[in-house]
């Protein structure tokens, strides 16, 4: 199974090291701007639980050293209720912390899932040919679904870190300075092991996170209706059970070694501090007897502050890795935010009103992929409300001929110009709102008959609606079905037969009411039941607009104004039936292979 994104001339492969550059930087903070408040707040509540947590410490020397020695009842009750309400009110902020912490890192996410939806929206057509199945959905939930642990994991616990370690080292060596040096001394021990840890547990979490992505992919591509069609026909269900119970292994695998991995880790810790109180009762003991200059409740108190400073170590240790992480987290966000479409507006882009309708295609040539010329020096004119037939062989272009229309391509070079403006000066809008295409075949979204109607022309009213489905042929059937317009199609359409589903296109399309209209002729043999019914539907449907159509049929190309004989990328023969049957050449000869059958 190839990894997603491999190979795909969209995607930046990043095996290398993330560059940390003040532009990155720059670009990350600039969506945590809108939460500053919020984080001004949460950075404030660091600093003071940070403060709040030695307190219990300090209250604990005094109660060691003065109020116990001394029997001060007093001393002792007050430092006892003074311990409680600071462990009190430290756990009432870390709450509030807490849901700051939630509030800014899920904002943070849905603004960029709406970013990212609205720009991928933008994407051209050769983008999503282009992408692997499942792709852009673990992009968006995996990669902007982890900024949460970069936020909660990453920012504030390297905050966290520096307060607490700073905070807690000032009161050391206020209380003793030659203690609080030998007990930094004895951090630095279990520095090594946790950066090799982590080291271990970030190459593991990436080589995982890969896996789940092909996973995914594996899920979005065979467990759909066409997917699980072909899987079925092939009887290929053993074949993607196991390869699936492949990756799926891989991936427990790793999980269970990444947790592994942390068990040892934790493991190495504990015994790290266990050792480290030890160490200062034989230091401070040491000082103690020694030298005077330390208490037995400042033995005590350092043993519980140093406790402190081994979470901010292991932060510290891990930090590069941590930045890393979440920095490369940000690159991959951030490449999806590069990829320019290839279809872009000119920024005086015109708007236009209305149009006539004449089309008109200029030396175009355009091509799919480098090398391979799909349409080569294409010329031709359809005049307003004419309807122009492409025919020829399957490959031969014509549908691509009709996808540069409302710029879901655009031509290498060459213009096409409708009412004599090219169409890359019109704003995508005014261009695409001109333009109704039935395309061979029909997509419809998962929804009622009625949504899928309205999806062309949402202000649309019930009479107009039921009257397009009239005017294409659809309405009986429509009216037939147990909740009529309000019937689930289920996914692409699966629900309805090709021909049904190309009239409720033609009847949408209808509503939208163009000015242009493209039809794509399905060549899948429809029973001629379905087929008279189409040709009905179509009608009204070319009438009074210009057209384009891809015939596939006798009736459809005697009905043309013009006919343009497409072959190999090059519009080959042109004119009416007539004309081209005198001229003894392709057309004609596809005449007799094709289409003298169908007449009566
Ligand atoms: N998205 C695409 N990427 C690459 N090649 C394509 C793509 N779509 C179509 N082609 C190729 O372009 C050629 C013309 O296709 P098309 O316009 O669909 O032909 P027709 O509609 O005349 O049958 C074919 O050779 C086809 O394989
Ligand atoms: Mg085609």
């Amino acid at each position: 199974m190839q990894m997603p994104y491999r190979g795909s001339r969209f995607y930046k492969q990043t095996d290398e090291k993330v560059k940390i550059t003040k532009s990155l930087v720059f670009r990350i903070v600039h969506y945590f701007k809108p939460y500053w408040k919020q984080m001004a707040v949460i950075f404030f509540t660091i600093l003071l639980t940070s403060v709040l947590g030695i307190i219990p410490s300090i209250l604990t020397k005094s109660i060691i050293d003065t109020a116990l020695p001394k029997g001060n009842e007093k001393l002792l009750a007050e430092d006892i209720i003074l311990s409680f309400v600071t462990s009190l009110s430290l756990s009432l902020i870390s709450v509030g912390q807490s849901y700051l912490n939630t509030f800014v890192s899920k904002n943070i996410i849905r603004d960029i899932r709406g970013s990212m939806y609205k720009h991928l929206q933008n994407m051209s057509l050769d983008f999503y040919s282009n992408v692997q199945a499942g792709e852009i959905s673990s992009r968006i939930n995996n990669d902007i679904g982890g900024i949460e642990s970069v936020f909660s994991n990453t920012f504030i616990q390297i905050l966290q870190g520096i307060f607490v370690f700073t905070t807690t080292a000032a009161t050391l060596f206020y209380t003793n300075w030659q203690l609080a040096i030998i007990s930094l001394l004895t951090l630095p021990l279990f520095l090594a092991p946790t950066k090799k840890v982590g080291k271990t547990r970030w190459a593991i979490a990436t080589e995982t996170q890969g896996k789940l992505a092909e996973l995914t992919t594996i899920i979005t591509e065979t467990l759909n209706v066409s997917g699980t069609m072909l899987i079925k026909l092939f009887t290929m269900e053993k074949e993607k059970c196991k390869e699936f119970d492949k990756v799926n292994e891989e991936v427990t695998r790793l999980q269970i070694r990444e947790n592994v991995v942390g068990r040892w880790f934790f493991m190495t810790i504990q015994t790290f501090v266990s050792i480290g109180p030890m160490l200062i009762y034989l230091f401070g003991g040491i000082i103690l007897i020694k030298y005077h200059t330390l208490t037995i409740g400042g033995i005590v108190m350092f043993v519980s502050l140093v406790g402190r400073l081994y979470g901010p170590i292991n932060t510290f240790s891990n930090i590069h890795v941590d930045i890393v992480r979440s920095m490369a987290l940000f690159e991959r966000i951030f490449q999806y935010f590069d990829l320019k479409s290839d279809i872009v507006e000119k920024k005086d882009a015109q708007e236009l009103e209305q149009i006539k309708g004449e089309i008109k295609f200029e030396n175009i040539n355009f091509s799919y992929k480098e090398k391979v010329e799909t349409l080569k020096n294409v010329s031709f004119e359809i005049k307003p409300g004419q309807m122009a037939a492409f025919v020829g062989p399957s490959g031969a272009g014509k549908t691509t001929i009709t996808y540069l229309v409302p710029r879901l391509y655009d031509a290498k070079d060459g213009i096409i110009k409708i009412d004599d403006i090219n169409i890359k000066d019109l704003s995508l809008h005014s261009l695409r709102s001109k333009i109704g295409m039935v395309t061979q075949d029909t997509f419809l979204f998962n929804s009622s008959i009625r949504e899928n109607l309205l999806f062309a022309c949402p202000n649309a009213t019930e009479e107009q609606m039921i009257e397009a489905c009239k005017t294409a042929n659809i309405h009986d059937f429509i009216a037939s079905l147990a909740e009529g317009y309000d019937s689930v199609v289920g996914d692409r359409g699966i629900k309805l037969s090709g021909g049904e589903k190309q009239r409720i296109s033609i009847a949408r399309t209808l509503l939208k009411n163009p000015k242009i209209v493209i039809f794509d002729e399905a060549t899948s043999a429809l029973d001629s039941n379905s087929e008279v019914l189409i040709q009905k539907a179509v009608e009204p449907l070319l009438k009074s607009r210009t057209s384009l159509v891809i015939a596939h049929r006798l009736s459809t190309i005697m009905s043309a104004d013009v006919i343009f004989v497409v072959k190999n990328g090059e519009i080959v023969e042109r004119g009416t039936h007539l004309e081209l049957l005198k001229v003894n050449g392709i057309y004609r000869d596809l005449y007799d292979k094709q289409f003298k059958g169908m007449e009566k």
